[in-house]
């Protein structure tokens, strides 16, 4: 008989209240800041495309399935896994996927929060008017201002990782429900406005191309072993956070349904960031391989140039930090989650514990911008290795494994009943996606994308 801990926490209060948080934990940085500088040094529209294509095959099916199992075993990561495999009479060593997952999130959050803290200094610039009349040199010197100084952003990541902490304190739903109705709504209209700012730009089109027309001899097994990270990064999926949502979800709920509504409000949202971006990158001259300073090295040009930029550009950086801050609720939330289940700490001491950790992880990623910016490990400096270990590998194999757990181990009928579609054949179609397609998909991107096969 399989042991089920007792719920440790209550529920949503409506469907409506778990899409709202779901789409907190997908929409973040990884949306807006990532999305556009992967895919400019990716090639553009062919890596758009493979991106696209992993989050319909492989991203949604097991954002389904990990949904799904978080609320059949409505527990942390670590204790849901083993209590479904001692249902499944499976292997205890299933309860590993959850210790990845809480590793990679910790792991995640150690640079997203120095990021996140970048945004937090943008903040500050854009209500100073710094961004006023810039051009291409001030706007520039700017951000390397902020990325020469270990100061300032170790302090910046200080307060993004405190603010953090103490909401995930204070428990995760009443806040955050609130915070992201009014975000996400808003969010969406300021990057509808700033996508028609760069159609004045005269280089409207010339940004649209470079998304959307695949150069397809960009395309080679590295550029879909990102494209793939990727689309488990956006969506929040491999590492327990949507798992952990999915065990506050009440039984009577439709996952698919709410699964595809915020997968896709998701990829509108970074597709939209992405045309607001690439016209300005062309109408300024600048480069699409700019990397992780894109958006801090664009977007200010439109806010120091448009009509009310002043308040639409700090309007626009605080709404990008409550993005950021409800994804980074569900990044550490799987590791608070299980340190109350099982080691019988309180929520604000698991938070005090992880929190610290995570800072420390956080200032050398900060220093690796700067003092350290020389340091390499495997030909990549630590902010990229810290990315591509959590995003580009473990996220991915963490979907495989959760892939392969609801399409073999778990068994049909239980997984038939958790998910009760409307029709027998989306459930059958599911099955074949998650039993087969997505695992193929994964193990060969993932052997090829390691170089293990040519
Ligand atoms: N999806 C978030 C973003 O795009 C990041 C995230 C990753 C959140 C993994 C949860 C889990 O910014």
């Amino acid at each position: 008989m399989a042991k089920i801990t007792k719920l440790q926490h209550s529920e949503w209060s409506s469907r409506f209240a778990f899409i709202l948080a779901a789409t907190g934990s997908a929409v973040g940085l990884g949306n807006i800041w990532k999305f556009p500088y992967i895919a400019g040094e990716n090639g553009g529209g062919a890596f758009v495309l493979v991106y696209l294509l992993c989050v319909a095959i492989i991203g949604i099916p097991i954002m389904i399935a990990e949904t799904m199992l978080g609320r059949r075993g409505r527990q942390s990561p670590i204790n849901t896994m083993s209590t479904l495999a001692d249902e499944a009479k499976a292997h205890k060593n299933w309860h590993y996927v959850g210790w990845m997952g809480i590793i990679a999130g910790f792991l995640i959050l150690s640079y997203y929060s120095v990021i996140a803290g970048w945004v937090l200094s943008y903040i500050f610039k854009a209500f100073m008017g710094s961004f006023s009349g810039g051009n291409v040199e001030t706007i520039g010197a700017l951000f390397t201002e902020l990325m020469a100084s270990p100061l300032q952003q170790i302090v910046w990541h200080t307060v993004f990782l405190g603010a953090t902490l103490l909401i995930v304190a204070r428990g995760v739903q009443g806040g955050l429900e609130k915070s992201v109705r009014f975000l996400m709504p808003t969010l969406f209209v300021l990057l509808i406005l700033l996508v028609g700012y760069a159609m004045t730009t005269g280089y409207y089109q010339q940004g649209f191309d470079f998304l959307f027309k695949p150069d397809f001899n960009q395309i080679n097994s590295d550029v879909i072993l990102v494209a793939m990270g990727h689309a488990f990064f956006t969506l929040g999926l491999g590492m327990g956070a949507i798992m952990v949502y999915g065990s506050y979800l009440p039984k009577n709920i439709s996952i698919a349904k709410t699964t595809l509504i915020v997968a896709g409000a998701d990829t509108i949202i970074a597709l939209l960031a992405g045309l607001a971006i690439f016209p300005l990158v062309f109408a300024n001259g600048l480069e699409t391989v700019a990397g992780p300073g894109l958006i801090f090295q664009t977007l200010p040009l439109a806010f120091g140039n448009m009509m009310g930029g002043w308040l639409f550009g700090l309007l626009f950086f605080i709404l990008l930090f409550f993005a950021a801050l409800s994804s980074s609720i569900s990044l550490i939330e799987p590791a608070i989650a299980f340190l109350i289940e099982n080691k019988n700490i309180n929520r604000t001491k698991a938070c005090i514990i992880t929190g610290l950790m995570i800072w420390v992880l956080g200032v050398i990623v900060a220093l690796s911008f700067n003092v350290w910016s020389d340091v390499s490990l495997f030909g990549k400096g630590i902010f990229d290795l810290v990315d591509y270990l959590t995003v580009n590998l473990m996220l991915p194999i963490g979907g495989l494994c959760i892939a392969i757990f609801a399409g073999w181990i778990m068994k049909a009928k239980d997984s038939e009943h958790e998910l009760e579609m409307e029709k027998p054949q989306f459930y059958q179609l599911w099955k074949v996606l998650i039993s087969y397609v997505a695992p193929f998909a994964l193990i060969i991107v993932l052997l090829k994308g390691i170089g293990v096969i040519g």
